[in-house]
Formats: structure tokens, C-alpha cells, sequence
């Protein structure tokens, strides 16, 4: 073993003695891909750079947060700038009021939205809020979506889609989840007779999803699927609350809601909102949003939410994402790696597949197309390993994990995706 990786695996040595895992959040640990995890060090443009100074270029990009790359300068200095004013004051401050006004002014569905410091906390929060506006318990999800770690959310499906649901993680009472519905995603038939069975379709109080779904891979919602769940939810007094956490931002200025044409009655949003900081928000219409403490009877409530610091980093996040053509941009920068792998993929039958929406996509092994949870857990992990690896050894840094997206960024250098494009397709011609 070389000094340097000595010095990559002392790190994260000490980091396992006082923190589980060595890492604040699971995927991180790289479990499955028989790889050591990166710890990294610095951010730089479209690359991070680990602590013994190796650098990849960068298609996590923090999960998708930054859709400008790291420490860009604009933001930097907006942040800076607003952190000489004080870096956080629990009073409500003008600086709040900047950001909602953008993103209610961006997606027509928005009259009011709240800030808190996660997507886990938006989603909570939406779900409470849906709950307390219809006076309805069951909330109804569908496999292969996630809405943060919050008790009720970490459900799986039951045994039929007709029964409820029980909980995916250890240390959560059955108790919790007992009004929760898991439902297989983009199965309409099946949704349909679930949402008009007379057992419970008067205490369903919301249904939530990722339109875009990005964490079993990028599973974009069928339009059909979507605009039944619209017309159900909206006929039975249900609320549609959309998880636009990934979607929000990056697949247009009005997130999936303006890809699909269909507006939800909530929305939930995180990771671009924030520009690289912590912040997140859950909005919808006056009706509902009113039911939020201090004027209704939902209580909600964070510390540090709509942190000014926070709002001043996602406010020049998306002042930099309103320049004329930056969506189409993107996703030009996007197709320079993903339309040639899908051509070759196409021309060789290959058992594997792209799914993309706009700068947002996966590379899936053993499938030729994914449309649900099932057909993600069907995927091949062992071959994604093997390419996870070479791509690592290469320079390349992709979402550790079949089951995630790449996300690309406005700072993506041509020169990067070129040789990203280069090498996939090498991978693929000695694997495939
Ligand atoms: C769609 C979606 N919703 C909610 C969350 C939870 O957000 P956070 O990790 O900020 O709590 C995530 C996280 O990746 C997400 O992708």
C-alpha cells in the first residue's frame, strides 16, 4: 500500500473512532462497491479534490446541490457579504422574504413557502401540514421515492398493494407507520384502486412523490400516472405534494411541475434552493400554508430555518440559473456524455440503459429500461462496482451508488465530459 493511500485510510480510520461509520450520512461509506470511501478535502469548479490531493472530476456535486459547482465565486461572495451582517439572528429577516418572493414568483403552483434546513424536514413538515389541513391521517408514497429519513417516511411496501405499509429501518414502532401507504411507482391500475377504495379513500390526506424519482436512478413519473394522481387527489380532497428536492431548480426554472404541465398542491424543495448551504422549503397554496403556525394550528419550527447566510448563497444560485439559456446549456453539456453512451448502447442491444431529464440522468446496468422499485432491485450492482472503480482509477467521480443520478453543473468544463464520454464508452466496450 502506497504512503499516500496510508494517508486517505488514516483519515477515515480516525474518523470511524468518532463517528459512525466514518461518515454523517450512509451512502457516503461507499458500502458495495468494495472501494475505500473518498474523504474529501477541497471543491474546485466541476472538481474535488480527496485529502491526499487526488482530483475527480465531480458528478455528485454534493448530491445535486450545486448546480454552479464548487465555490463559485459569485456565491462565495455573496455569502461572505451577508455573513459581516451576522451569520444568524432566530428574528425573521428581509433576506427570507428575497428568496421565497424568487421561488414563488418561479413555479406558478407557489402562493407561500416556509424555509427549514433540510429536505427531511420539508417533506416532515409537508406531510404534517397536509394532515392537519384535511383533518386525514394516511399518507400515501411510492417505492423507490425518498422523502428524508423522518419515522413515517422509511416505509416499504406491504404485501399487497391494498394493505398498509411496514417500516424499512430499525427503531421505528409499526405505531408510526401505521397511516402510511406504499404503492408501486408509475403503476396506475394499481394507484387507481388503491386511492378509490371506500376502506380508506376518505382519510387519505396527501399523496407524495418524486415526480422526477432520482433515488432508485432517474425514474421520470409517466405523464398518464401523474395527471391521474392529479385528478384523484384533487376529487377526493387529497393534497399532491410533489418532492421536487432534486427535481426543484434543476430541471427547469419551474422543476417538474413545468416539465410535466401538472401543479401540485405543495411542493418540497432542498439541495438548490440552498446554493451549496443548508436550506430547504416546503410551499403550496395560501389555503393550506395558513394552517401553519403562528396563524393555523400545524406546528413547525426550526433554529437556524431561513438561515440569512443560506438564503443569500440560494438566492445567487438561482439568479445565475435565470441567464437566458442556462437550462438549455446544461443540458447540451449534459447530451455530450450521455447521447453517444446511448447510442452505443442502442447499437450493440447492450443490457443497460440511459434515463435523463435534462442535466439529470443515470447509467443503469442490466436493464434496457427502468420504471419502478422492482426493476431497480433488479439492476447489476456488480458490474455498476466494476464500473464505479474504473472510473474512480480514472479521475471520475460518480454518485457511489447504481440507485443514484449524476448531475451536472454550469462550471462542467467541455474537456471533463469529453473524456468522462471516453471513458464510459471504453468501460462498455470490454464489458459489455
Ligand atoms: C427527493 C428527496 N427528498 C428529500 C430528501 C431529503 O433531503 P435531505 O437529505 O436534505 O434531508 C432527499 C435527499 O436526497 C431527496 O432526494
Amino acid at each position: 500500500m502506497s504512503e499516500q493511500t496510508l494517508t486517505q485510510s488514516a483519515t477515515y480510520e480516525r474518523l470511524c473512532q468518532v463517528i459512525p461509520g466514518g461518515v454523517n450520512s450512509p451512502v457516503r461509506a461507499f458500502k458495495g462497491l468494495d472501494h475505500p470511501p473518498m474523504v474529501a478535502h477541497q471543491g474546485i469548479k466541476d472538481c474535488v479534490i480527496d485529502v491526499e490531493g487526488n482530483k475527480f472530476v465531480d458528478y455528485c456535486c454534493s448530491w445535486g446541490a450545486l448546480v454552479h459547482g464548487h465555490a463559485h465565486p459569485k456565491i462565495l461572495e455573496a455569502a461572505k457579504k451577508r455573513m459581516e451582517l451576522g451569520t444568524t439572528f432566530g428574528i425573521t429577516s428581509e433576506i427570507e422574504g428575497e428568496l421565497a418572493q424568487v421561488i414563488v414568483d418561479s413555479v406558478p403552483s407557489l402562493d407561500q413557502i416556509r424555509f427549514v434546513s433540510s429536505g427531511t424536514e420539508a417533506t416532515m413538515s409537508a406531510a404534517r401540514l397536509a394532515r392537519g389541513y384535511t383533518g386525514k391521517e394516511i399518507i400515501v408514497k411510492f417505492a423507490g421515492n425518498y422523502h428524508g429519513h423522518a419515522d413515517f417516511f422509511l416505509v416499504q411496501a406491504g404485501s399487497g398493494v391494498t394493505t398498509m405499509s411496514s417500516s424499512s429501518s430499525a427503531g421505528i414502532p409499526e405505531a408510526m407507520v401505521q397511516h402510511m401507504a406504499c404503492l408501486p411507482y408509475n403503476d396506475t391500475a394499481a394507484a387507481l384502486r388503491f386511492l378509490q377504495d371506500p376502506a380508506h379513500r376518505d382519510n387519505i390526506a396527501a399523496v407524495i412523490l418524486e415526480p422526477i424519482a432520482a433515488n432508485m436512478g432517474v425514474v421520470p413519473a409517466s405523464h398518464s400516472f401523474l395527471e391521474m394522481l392529479r385528478e384523484e387527489t384533487a376529487k377526493m380532497g387529497a393534497v399532491l405534494i410533489f418532492d421536487e428536492v432534486i427535481s426543484g431548480f434543476r430541471v427547469g426554472r419551474e422543476g417538474a411541475q413545468g416539465y410535466y404541465g401538472i401543479e401540485s398542491d405543495m411542493t418540497c424543495f432542498g439541495k438548490i434552493v440552498g446554493g451549496g448551504f443548508p436550506a430547504a422549503a416546503f410551499g403550496g397554496k395560501r389555503a393550506i400554508m395558513e394552517y401553519l403556525a403562528p396563524q393555523g394550528p400545524v406546528y413547525q419550527a426550526g433554529t437556524l430555518s431561513g438561515n440569512p447566510v443560506a438564503m443569500a448563497a440560494g438566492l445567487q444560485s438561482l439568479a445565475l440559473l435565470s441567464q437566458e439559456g442556462v437550462y438549455e446549456e446544461l443540458e447540451r453539456k449534459t447530451n455530450i456524455i450521455t447521447e453517444p453512451v446511448k447510442d452505443f448502447l442502442l447499437d450493440n442491444n447492450s443490457n443497460a440503459c440511459i434515463q435523463q431529464v435534462g442535466s439529470l440522468f443515470t447509467l443503469f446496468f442490466g436493464k434496457k429500461a427502468v420504471n419502478n422499485f422492482d426493476d431497480a432491485k433488479a439492476l447489476d450492482l456488480t458490474t455498476f462496482a466494476e464500473f464505479f472503480r474504473f472510473m474512480y482509477q480514472n479521475g471520475i467521480y460518480v454518485s457511489p451508488s447504481q440507485h443514484e443520478a449524476w448531475f451536472i453543473s454550469t462550471v462542467h468544463e467541455e474537456e471533463h465530459l469529453e473524456k468522462t464520454r471516453d471513458l464510459i464508452l471504453e468501460f462498455l466496450k470490454k464489458s459489455m
